[in-house]
């Protein structure tokens, strides 16, 4: 499977929760999975660095750089190697996002619960229209990252997106936490800090198995 992490948006938590799932890809059933940082900024090429420091080269996953239209000429090559690839894209509509989204599988957006930051669904829309003309089974899959407990801007992101044609609103909204931070500043995922988040563990869990198992198999 090729999922790709993007959206119009910037910091949304599009490359954090990307990151959490190579490291929850990798560990079940030992995948053998590709993490692809697209994005110019590089930041999970930084993390994954941070990561081999403190892990001692036991990453986990390979980790590679592409940009623009090396994604679409490179990626079909890869995907024999591999059981899964993801994709980090930045928070801008650009050739490298594009680029992905042309040979990918399943598209995640996710979408901070506050009204500016919903307004992008409509450019998503638009970009999943154009994407489709070449890639007519990119499955495009949207959830709430960084929600609060008790708002109601979760309930209006939610009913908001629910009501997108041809993007799929998975209702598994992963809460702001600060173990996510936490766990990145030091090249690990939230799987593997101590003291653990069961609380983080258990949403991104249940994301993660949505994922897998209702779309990946589709
Ligand atoms: N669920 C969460 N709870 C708390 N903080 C979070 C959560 N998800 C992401 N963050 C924090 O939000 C900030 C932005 O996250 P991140 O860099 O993953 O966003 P992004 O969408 O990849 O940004 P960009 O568009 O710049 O690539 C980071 O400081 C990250 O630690
Ligand atoms: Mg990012």
């Amino acid at each position: 499977m090729i999922y790709v992490f993007g959206g119009i948006k910037g910091g949304v938590g599009k490359t954090t929760i990307c990151l959490n799932f190579i490291a929850y890809l990798a560990s079940i059933n030992k995948r053998d999975v590709l993490l692809v940082d697209a994005d110019d900024q590089e930041t999970a090429t930084d993390y994954t660095a941070w990561r081999d420091n403190t892990l001692g080269g036991d990453i986990g996953y390979t980790a590679i750089k592409l940009a623009g239209d090396a994604i679409r000429m490179q990626i079909p090559n890869l995907k024999k190697k591999y059981d899964d690839i993801v994709i980090d894209t930045g928070g801008r509509d650009t050739i490298s996002q594009r680029s992905a989204l042309s040979v990918a599988n399943i598209y995640l957006v996710p979408f901070y619960p506050r009204s500016f930051d919903f307004w992008t669904i409509t450019k998503v829309e638009h970009l999943v229209d154009e994407i489709r003309s070449i890639n007519p089974d990119l499955q495009v899959l949207s959830f709430l990252n960084r929600a609060d407990l008790r708002s109601a801007d979760n309930r209006d992101t939610a009913d908001a997106l629910r009501e997108c044609k041809d993007i799929v609103y998975i209702d598994k909204p992963i809460l702001n936490r600060k173990c996510f931070s936490n766990a990145s500043g030091r090249g690990l995922s939230v799987f593997e800090i101590t003291p653990r988040d069961e609380k983080a563990i258990s949403e991104l869990t249940g994301l993660f198995e949505n994922l897998t198992k209702e779309y990946a198999s589709a």
